[in-house]
């Protein structure tokens, strides 16, 4: 039999690999009634659906909760819809546009600079933390280095990242995971105050730009860009940084770990970098919208319907990559998988992603070499539907 896509259940969360095989075996377009979304499961399935966006809109795609209450959509008023105007949650024209726009501050020689910022972030880090010889990895060594890169790359001076960290994880929850209807309230708050900050920040780089996105955004309004969008762009940009490198760090260090891959050899880290994503992605697929009745291995989603790429389904998909649940740190085409998406959204801060993930693992390896897991410790994920990752990780070295 098979179960329904239960993203919000233990096995699901853990290990759905067994369920997504047969869903790839017997029912390639699978209608979720507990994501209220068909699922596209096979490789060859999801990257065509990425590569069709005239039929498979990202228009409104990320608003997944639709849970808000009147009472906080009223607190909320006109950001009631907020991230109607992000670069993942358009379709062309607009999208066009904002990408080119946003691309600006992608560019390789802005990414490759940030390599050495990166690194020291780290060595700081280890620095205070390594006489410790033990720690949660997910609290105390995952998120560190990426939140302050992500935060000095927008321009957040450093004072105020505790704050902008607090409100982006209240963010996050309003948006992206239903809320009883108090909690939404409070959350609702603490995402106005949020947008009045970045708000402060884009009007202060209006008036005294400097080397970082915020102002580079800014001086595009009016010609490319409308305030709103780049208040969206930087508010979301904060949200990217600092949750799906982390993320893909702990599930990258917890492989490693017990496919006894650690420390990884400098030669080595690219492509075992790519075999760790593909095998334990941080980003579990998109959501899209079909525009048009799509027929697909004989089901139709109806125009209209919401639709789930997973492309952790397509990352171990046994046609494309053999034996898929074995780790196979040189395995040739590990870098097909699709955890960056794939077409006119491929992330723009895929990049910079893996340049953080191959740093991390040449410092973390380097400075703790004993690394390993403390025995006995349970291993929990964080329930989410969009991303996979761990709520806490004990290592001791
Ligand atoms: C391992 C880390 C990351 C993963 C797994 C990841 C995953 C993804 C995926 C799957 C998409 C496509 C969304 C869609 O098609 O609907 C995407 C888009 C995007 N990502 Fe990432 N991302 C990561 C890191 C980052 C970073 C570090 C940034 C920025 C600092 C970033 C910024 C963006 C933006 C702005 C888009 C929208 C692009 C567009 O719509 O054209 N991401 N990301």
């Amino acid at each position: 039999m098979i179960e329904d896509f239960d993203v919000g259940s233990d096995w699901h969360v853990a290990s759905p690999y067994p369920f997504l095989a047969r869903l790839r075996a017997e029912r390639p377009v699978f209608r979720s009634e507990h994501l209220g979304a068909y699922v596209l499961t096979r490789h060859a399935d999801v990257r065509a659906a990425y590569g069709d966006p005239r039929r498979f809109s990202s228009k409104g795609s990320l608003t997944i909760s639709r849970s808000l209450t009147r009472e906080t959509r009223d607190r909320l008023g006109e950001h009631g819809s907020f991230l109607s105007s992000f670069v993942a949650n358009v379709d062309p024209p607009d999208h066009t546009r904002l990408r080119r726009s946003v691309s600006r501050a992608f560019t390789p020689r802005a990414v490759a600079a940030m390599e050495e910022r990166f690194r020291r972030l780290n060595e700081d880090l280890l620095d205070r933390i390594g006489p410790r010889r033990a720690a949660d990895f997910v609290r105390d060594i995952g998120h560190e280095p990426s939140i302050k890169l992500t935060a000095r790359f927008i321009g957040v001076p450093e004072a105020d990242e505790d704050f902008v960290q607090a409100h982006v994880k209240d963010w996050f929850q309003l948006f992206l995971s239903p809320q009883p209807p108090g909690r939404q309230l409070e959350l609702a708050g603490s995402f106005l105050d949020y947008l009045d900050y970045v708000d402060r920040l884009v009007a202060a780089r209006a008036k005294e730009p400097r080397d970082d996105f915020t102002s580079l955004m800014t001086s595009l309004i009016g010609t490319e860009l409308t305030h709103r969008e780049v208040v969206e762009l930087i508010s979301t940009i904060l949200l990217g940084g600092n949750d799906t490198v982390p993320n893909q760090l702990g599930n990258t260090v917890l492989r490693l770990l017990r496919e006894n891959a650690w420390p990884v050899d400098p030669a080595r880290i690219r492509n075992a970098a790519e075999e760790c994503m593909r095998i334990d992605g941080a980003s579990l697929g998109s959501f899209r919208y079909v525009t048009t009745d799509v027929t697909l291995h004989g089901v139709t989603i109806p125009a209209g319907a919401l639709v789930l790429l997973s492309t952790d389904s397509a990352a171990h998909d046994e046609t494309v990559f053999p034996d898929p649940e074995r780790f196979v740190i040189d395995r040739p085409n590990a870098d097909a998988h699709l955890v960056f998406g794939y077409g006119i959204h491929f992330c723009v801060g895929a990049a910079l992603g893996r340049l953080q993930l191959r740093t991390a693992l040449e410092v973390l390896g380097r400075r703790l070499p004993t690394l390993r897991l403390v025995p006995g410790e349970p291993i929990a994920y964080r329930r989410s539907i969009v991303g996979r990752g761990l709520a806490a990780l004990a290592v001791e070295w």
